[in-house]
């Protein structure tokens, strides 16, 4: 045959496959999510996600150093709120006593090196379940969006890195950020929950932090998986409104939208790669079906190579391990 170009020249040899490899997993661009329960000494592995587990925050302080020693910097933290200190307006979550506020504060006093990201929504301290005020049976954007910000206020306090709203109302991220603004703490960012669809994959997720919604779905105020274009519209308005770092929710069925943001906006991309996606591959090794490790590092690279710049992932401290 007379072939003058032939791809498989570059797949030689392991030397050579290294050398032209287009993109690799770099744990520096690995966040961790952590379940932060009230009562200190803790620890509850979620059924549904085995290997992950609610801490509480010695446990958490304990999971953090072992995580720095693995080279894994960067977490996010949601809280588990007991079912008695939730109510319609998600009060507690900027009470002065709450034990979220206070876990953040110790962390960061303990842990200055790491990047830690906050969530902002109503959802763990609403009785509704809901990621918005609830008023008969409708989810009421504006009125959230004043608890949101007193939220955010609250979280900034503790010295944390980046907030996390994760509730898709509609501008909150420029509410938020006056709001910050406002009140001096203009070093603080916001990674915003940009493209977050509703989605089947959260469901693991709203078992840890006992969040699911009491009546009704998410469908009001998350996207509609089918739409790719909106995620656009998303994406400029948080960008105008102030955020730093845009997120796209759920990853993998999602990839094309990580790509499209990515060609948008100048700024970085991060991509959830969410509980459920976990628990597939978990199960689904735990079966003998796939491999695990070779799955999550085909994943991962996946989500890079669609062309997100950080990764949300239950993987990470594995991923420290393996890297
Ligand atoms: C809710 C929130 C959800 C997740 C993060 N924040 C679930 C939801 O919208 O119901 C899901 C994360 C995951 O599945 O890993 N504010």
């Amino acid at each position: 045959m007379n072939l003058s170009q032939r791809p498989r020249r570059n797949r030689k040899t392991e030397t050579i496959r290294n050398l032209t490899q287009e993109t690799w997993i770099n744990k520096k661009k690995l966040i961790y999510p952590l379940f932060l329960l009230e009562k200190p000494t803790a620890k509850q592995e979620i059924s549904s996600m085995p290997g992950i587990f609610r801490l509480g925050l010695e446990e958490l302080l304990h999971e953090i150093e072992e995580c720095l020693k693995l080279g894994i910097f960067s977490f996010v933290i949601f809280p588990v709120v007991e079912d008695q200190k939730k109510d319609k307006f998600a009060s507690y979550s900027y009470a002065q006593d709450n034990f979220y506020l206070h876990a953040l504060r110790y962390v960061k006093e303990k842990f200055p090196e790491t990047c830690i990201i906050t969530d902002v929504a109503m959802d763990p301290y609403s009785s509704d379940g809901h990621d918005g005020l609830v008023e008969n049976g409708k989810i009421i954007n504006d009125k959230t969006l004043e608890i949101l910000a007193k939220m955010s206020l609250a979280q900034a306090q503790t010295g944390i890195d980046y907030l996390g709203p994760s509730d898709m109302m509609d501008g909150r991220v420029g509410y938020i950020r006056e709001h910050l603004d406002q009140n001096g703490y203009t070093e603080v960012g916001i990674i915003s929950y940009t493209a977050k669809y509703a989605s089947a994959f959260y469901g693991p997720f709203r078992d840890a932090l006992d969040s699911a919604p009491r009546f009704g779905d998410k469908k009001t105020y998350q996207m509609n998986p089918a739409n790719a274009r909106e995620s656009e519209w998303e994406a400029e308005l948080d960008f105008s409104e102030g955020a730093d770092i845009l997120m796209v929710k759920p990853a993998l069925a999602y990839l094309d939208i990580i790509y499209r943001l990515k060609n948008q906006v100048p700024i970085p991309i991060a991509a959830y790669n969410v509980s459920g996606e976990y628990s597939m591959i978990k199960a689904s090794a735990k079966m003998g079906y796939i491999d695990e490790k070779k799955a999550i590092l085909e994943v991962l690279t996946s989500i890079f190579r669609a062309g997100a710049d950080i990764i949300l992932t239950y993987h990470a401290k594995e991923m420290g391990a393996i890297l």
